[in-house]
């Protein structure tokens, strides 16, 4: 194990959950509108602002050498030994009073995120992964389920304007065709989280960023998911597909997607 990861991944877990406490005490007193809209169904609260410099300020402190990149205030450059946040994903759950968010954090290095950790702050639900150490929710081992019957399997398809809109609905016809049950419940990273708890078998989207999505490839993976290659898609740069799901669901849903696995 390269040096400082274990420091690295307590590191992570701790500021998760100090950031966790703000954004639900923020969610407890918000007022009524208290989100703007970044672009088209592209939501943005004062609290992703503040959540994101704090945690960036508790990682320079600690690793004043590591990069960061963070959903709202953009990339460092750096493509290893980087940070990758989202303070709040599911911004539009939290703007719209939906307690269905979580904070991201995820750690890349060699090329890979080799750490993982998806705090939900309103159940209490550290899922947290080290590269070669597996995966746990709030310390108990995960692993995806196993189910391997496509009718019998829910998977969660994550919508976004980045796509255009008949490519989605073809995606969702296509799963629905083949006989499972479809979700889409707006956090992407709580579903690679319940992707690696065995909640669901699998999630899709045809593009999505890094924040929302490194900290879940490292869960899933360590939890024994199978997860298409993101980071070698340029994923970090610009955003990539991602299909995640249990190795048994991996050919039929990688033919319905078009993502390779
Ligand atoms: C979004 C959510 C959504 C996913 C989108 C993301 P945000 O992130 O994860 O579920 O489908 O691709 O952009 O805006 O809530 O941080």
């Amino acid at each position: 194990m390269p040096t400082g990861l274990e420091e690295r991944f307590g590191a992570a877990v701790s500021v998760a959950r100090t950031a966790g406490a703000v954004i639900r005490e923020r969610f407890a007193t918000r007022g009524a509108q208290t989100y703007e809209m970044k672009g088209h169904q592209d939501f943005l609260t004062e609290v992703d602002s503040e959540v994101e410099t704090l945690v960036a300020a508790a990682i320079a402190r600690a690793f004043p050498d590591d990069g960061f990149i963070g959903e709202e205030h953009g990339s460092a450059g750096r493509t290893d030994g980087v940070w990758v946040v989202d303070p709040i994903d599911g911004t539009s759950n939290f703007a719209r009073g939906i307690g269905h968010f979580c904070i991201s954090i995820a750690y890349v290095a060699g090329g890979e995120p080799v750490i993982g950790v998806i705090y939900d702050p309103m159940r209490d639900e550290m899922f947290a992964a080290l590269q070669g150490r597996g995966a746990t929710l709030n310390g108990a081992p995960l692993r995806v389920s196993g189910v391997s019957d496509i009718r019998a399997a829910s998977v969660e398809c994550g919508w976004s304007m980045r796509r255009p809109v008949p490519d989605y609905i073809a995606l969702c016809a296509r799963v629905m065709e083949m006989g499972a049950g479809l979700y889409r419940c707006g956090s992407g990273a709580l579903g690679m989280a319940y992707v690696a708890a065995g909640r669901l078998d699998s999630y899709c989207e045809l593009h999505i960023n890094a924040w929302d999505v490194l900290a879940g490839v490292a869960l899933v993976r360590e939890a024994g998911g199978a997860v298409s290659d993101f980071m070698g898609q340029g994923g970090l740069a610009r955003g990539a597909p991602i299909l995640a799901c249990t190795p048994a669901l991996g050919p039929a849903l990688s033919r319905a997607s078009g993502i390779a696995l």
